[in-house]
């Protein structure tokens, strides 16, 4: 499937279109941005290693009855998706206090929370993604009650699915975001599920493998990402 007309480009990836009205082109670029598009910057190969990445886990949740937009893997950068009418609501889900929900309890990052906590994000970039609950996802029409519901259920069944996956190659999944769309009126997963949109730590060291090592300048990034892959392929990748 070849790339046609150019649509849309995101902070991490742009979007063309194909042959087929249905299906659009994903190419996943090296760029890299933290606290609202303040910190920019490049992480070289990232594009590379997010595709690999994701596609893994979209086939991973496909094995396990969790459909998502995800087609097929086609070149280093790019993967071939179904275009979603996207919801406006990007799901945060947490198993570990980290990033915004420590300052906003005032609790330590790595607190363990006694079961899964699934957050809901207004996707705007004027507002900065403002928390929002889901009265205002249906006072603003974001969602109807049926999507919601299934959105919520897809993201604890996903979170679920990828705890017990990554737990068993010593990786802790701290938190993620995820995002939804509808595709023939059904829900579906869409964006990417990588090191971007994850919190991933090692079990063993606590060492994180993810994007917090470029918002807080750890050093070594695209290393990290490198051993998330490695992990997920058992080094063949
Ligand atoms: O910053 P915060 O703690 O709310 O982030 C929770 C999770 O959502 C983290 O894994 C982070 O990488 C991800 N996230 C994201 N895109 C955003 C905001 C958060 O992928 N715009």
């Amino acid at each position: 499937m070849e790339r046609q007309a150019f649509l849309y480009e995101g902070k991490a990836k742009r979007i063309y279109a194909t042959a087929d009205p249905d299906l659009v082109l994903v190419e996943y670029k090296d760029d890299a941005t933290a606290f609202d598009g303040e910190k920019k910057g490049r992480i070289a190969n990232k594009g590379i290693l997010n595709n690999k990445i994701a596609a893994h886990f979209f086939e991973l949740l496909a094995e396990q009855g969790v459909p998502s937009h995800f087609v097929r893997h086609l070149s280093e950068r790019e993967m071939l998706v179904k275009k979603l009418q996207i919801i406006k609501v990007e799901v945060v889900a947490r198993n570990r206090v980290a990033g915004s929900l420590s300052k906003r309890l005032g609790l330590d990052e790595g607190v363990e929370l006694s079961r899964p906590v699934l957050e809901f994000y207004y996707k705007n970039d004027e507002l900065h993604d403002p928390l929002i609950n889901e009265y205002h996802i249906y006072a603003l029409k974001l969602a109807t009650k049926e999507e919601l519901q299934q959105i919520a259920e897809q993201a604890l069944q996903i979170n679920e699915i990828l705890v017990k996956y990554l737990a068993k190659r010593d990786i802790i999944l701290a938190d993620m975001k995820l995002e939804f769309g509808l595709f023939n009126g059904e829900v579906l997963l869409g964006d990417e599920i990588s090191p971007d949109t994850c919190r991933f730590w090692d079990a063993n060291t606590m060492e994180k493998l993810d994007k917090d090592r470029f918002r807080r300048d750890l050093g070594n990034v695209e290393k990290a990402y490198e051993e998330i892959l490695s992990r997920l392929t058992g080094g063949k990748n």
